[in-house]
This record gives C-alpha cells, sequence and structure tokens, in this order.
C-alpha cells in the first residue's frame, strides 16, 4: 500500500504544480480553489516538494516486498515521475503552447504527461505480484491506451464540461493555447480517437487469462465520465 500511496502522493503533486500562475494558472481543482490560491505560490511549491519526496519515503519504508522488487518498484515510480515521464511531458506541453503539432508529437506529449503515471501504477502491481511475460506485456499495453484515454477525455471535457462537473475551470486549454486533441482534430474526432483507444484497450485485456471486468469497466467509465 506504500507503493499506492506514494503514487497518490506524486499524482497530487504533479496537480499543484500544473496549477500553478507559472504553469496552468488555475483557481479551482476537484472543487475547491487550487492550493496557491489558498495558501500561497510559496506553500504550493512546497507542498508539491513535499508530496513528492514524502513518496520516496514511503516507498522505503514497505516491508511486504522483497529487497529487489523494492528497488524495481522505485525506480519504475522515479522514471515515471521524471524527466523521461511526467515532467518531460509537461515541459513538452508547455513548449506545445502557441503552436500547432502534429498528432504524432501529441500522443508523445500526452504519454509523458497522463501515461507515464498511469503505465507505473499498473506496472507496480505487475513488479509486487512477479507476473508473466505475456500478462506484463497484456497490461502494459492496456496501461498505455488508459492513459492516453485518459487524456483525450480530459481534453474533451475542457471543452465540453461545466465547473460544477469538472471541479476546475472548463477552457483552461483554450485559455493558455495547449495543443490537445480538441485544438489539433476538433471535438468529433476527437471523440473518434477516444472510442478507438478504448476499443485498443479492451483488446488489450484479451489476452490476460485473470479476472479482468473490473480493468475492463475502467476503460467504459473513462469513455463515459463527466468529471
Ligand atoms: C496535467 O494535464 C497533467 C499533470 C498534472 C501531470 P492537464 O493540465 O491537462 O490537467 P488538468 O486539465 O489541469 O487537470
Ligand atoms: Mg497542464
Ligand atoms: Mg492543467
Ligand atoms: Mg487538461
Amino acid at each position: 500500500k506504500e507503493f499506492l500511496c506514494a503514487m497518490e502522493c506524486i499524482h497530487t503533486y504533479s496537480l499543484v504544480h500544473d496549477d500553478l500562475p507559472a504553469m496552468d494558472n488555475d483557481d479551482y481543482r476537484r472543487g475547491n480553489l487550487t492550493n496557491h490560491k489558498v495558501y500561497g505560490e510559496g506553500m504550493a511549491i512546497l507542498a508539491g516538494d513535499g508530496l513528492l519526496t514524502y513518496a520516496f519515503q514511503l516507498m522505503t519504508e514497505n516491508k511486504t516486498a522483497t529487497p529487489q522488487q523494492k528497488i524495481d518498484a522505485i525506480k519504475c515510480v522515479a522514471t515515471a515521475a521524471g524527466p523521461e515521464g511526467m515532467v518531460g511531458g509537461q515541459a513538452f506541453d508547455m513548449l506545445s503552447e502557441d503552436k500547432h503539432i502534429p498528432l504524432e508529437e501529441l500522443k508523445v506529449l500526452h504519454s509523458g504527461k497522463t501515461g507515464a503515471l498511469f503505465n507505473a501504477s499498473v506496472e507496480l502491481g505487475l513488479i509486487l505480484g512477479n507476473a508473466d511475460t505475456t500478462t506484463r506485456k497484456a497490461l502494459m499495453e492496456y496501461a498505455n491506451c488508459l492513459g492516453l484515454l485518459f487524456q483525450i477525455t480530459d481534453d474533451i471535457l475542457d471543452v465540453t464540461g461545466t465547473i460544477e462537473e469538472l471541479g476546475k475551470t472548463p477552457g483552461s486549454d483554450i485559455r493558455q493555447h495547449k495543443s490537445t486533441y480538441v485544438s489539433l482534430l476538433g471535438l468529433e474526432e476527437a471523440k473518434n480517437q477516444a472510442s478507438l483507444v478504448g476499443k485498443q484497450a479492451h483488446n488489450a485485456l484479451n489476452s490476460v487469462s485473470y479476472d479482468t471486468s473490473i480493468l475492463s469497466a475502467l476503460i467504459d467509465y473513462l469513455l463515459e465520465r463527466t468529471n
């Protein structure tokens, strides 16, 4: 559970920093004022720093994984959170403001800023559960699709959602001139892409020999989510 809590800490830190005026400059998150709106920018930066560091402290405190599993798991989280993963994607996101980038590049951007943490969440389970190669391959393909699907629907909801539904201010991407699935492809094609990636995710689950009903329901939830 330390590993799951660590992922949650890193996820929350990424959002606290993402909302800062120097990044997306957003005022609402999860139905409340953003961290920097309440506590000031300095405290929001420190809250993020604290959450990120605490995540690693937590992981070292786990007592059930083997030493090798622990090293593999911590490496997995570090790689996903850092410059090769989420932080790299966030930098790419900022560098792509005011630009029209090709769809292939947007996929790389999304796989960094969002996909990396989704992948790590799944990979952690595979590491700690000693999964076999076939299961690993299939579930990592699933994770790739799920992260992309989450971000495509996030891009869509920024245009179609309301502040009450989302708990954050819609229109943020347009205000910040972000590269998104909607800005690149338009709303209808973005929705098409979401359903295609959803199908790909379901296909990936077909080669898993365990009960995948919850994982499958998660795909459908992401396709239909309104927040
Ligand atoms: C943020 O992406 C991704 C990370 C925080 C790593 P967005 O900027 O699109 O997220 P929202 O729309 O503010 O939630
Ligand atoms: Mg952002
Ligand atoms: Mg944002
Ligand atoms: Mg967004």
